[in-house]
């Protein structure tokens, strides 16, 4: 017997990230070069199976460019799970993950489960964040994971979206 649970997730980040390419490598196992910048936000589900659990993702891949900003509340409220996506070539989009940790936290979901993604790991050489600061700053933020990951590679992309249906509450 297969117990199923939907789970309203939500991507946030700075434009350019690659949300909304690691949300297409997750649900459809594909990758562009020239992803398109997305307009508001985009709407996806996809279903992982946890043991005997099966997880229904609503996913909301949200529009970085600050414009939208304010329409970010209408997607992360009544989400079960956030994942603020960095790329790791960014300092500003490191700021920019730091300053939507502490949105979610003044306003988000008390038990909202955060995942942190340090994308374009298949560009290592071009860091500017480095791994220890960020698993660091997320330890101290107590957020629930914290991954490098490549929409590019794949690198971690599924790891990153089944270790959030793990992380979930099971009904
Ligand atoms: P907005 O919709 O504007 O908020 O951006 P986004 O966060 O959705 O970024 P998007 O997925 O559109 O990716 C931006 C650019 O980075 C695109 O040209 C992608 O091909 C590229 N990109 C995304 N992920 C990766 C990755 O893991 N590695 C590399 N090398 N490029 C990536
Ligand atoms: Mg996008």
């Amino acid at each position: 017997q297969q117990s199923q649970t939907q789970a309203k997730l939500v991507l946030l980040g700075d434009m350019g990230a690659g949300k909304s390419s690691l949300v297409l490598r997750f649900v459809k196992g594909q990758f562009f070069e020239h992803q398109e910048s997305t307009i508001g936000a985009a709407f996806m589900t996809q279903t992982v199976t946890v043991d005997d659990h099966v997880v229904k993702f609503e996913i909301w891949d949200t529009a970085g460019q600050e414009r939208y900003h304010s329409l970010a509340p209408m997607y992360y409220r009544g989400a079960a799970a956030a994942i603020i996506v960095y790329d790791m070539q960014s300092q500003q989009s490191w700021q920019r993950a730091k300053s939507w940790v502490r949105e979610l936290q003044r306003q988000g979901n008390a038990n909202l489960v955060i995942a942190l993604a340090g994308n374009k790991s298949d560009c290592k050489d071009m860091r500017k964040v480095s791994k220890e600061e960020a698993e660091a700053y997320a330890e101290e933020q107590k957020l629930s994971i914290f991954l490098e990951t490549s929409a590019k590679s794949g690198e971690c992309v599924n790891d990153l979206f089944y270790s959030i249906a793990n992380k979930l509450p099971k009904q």
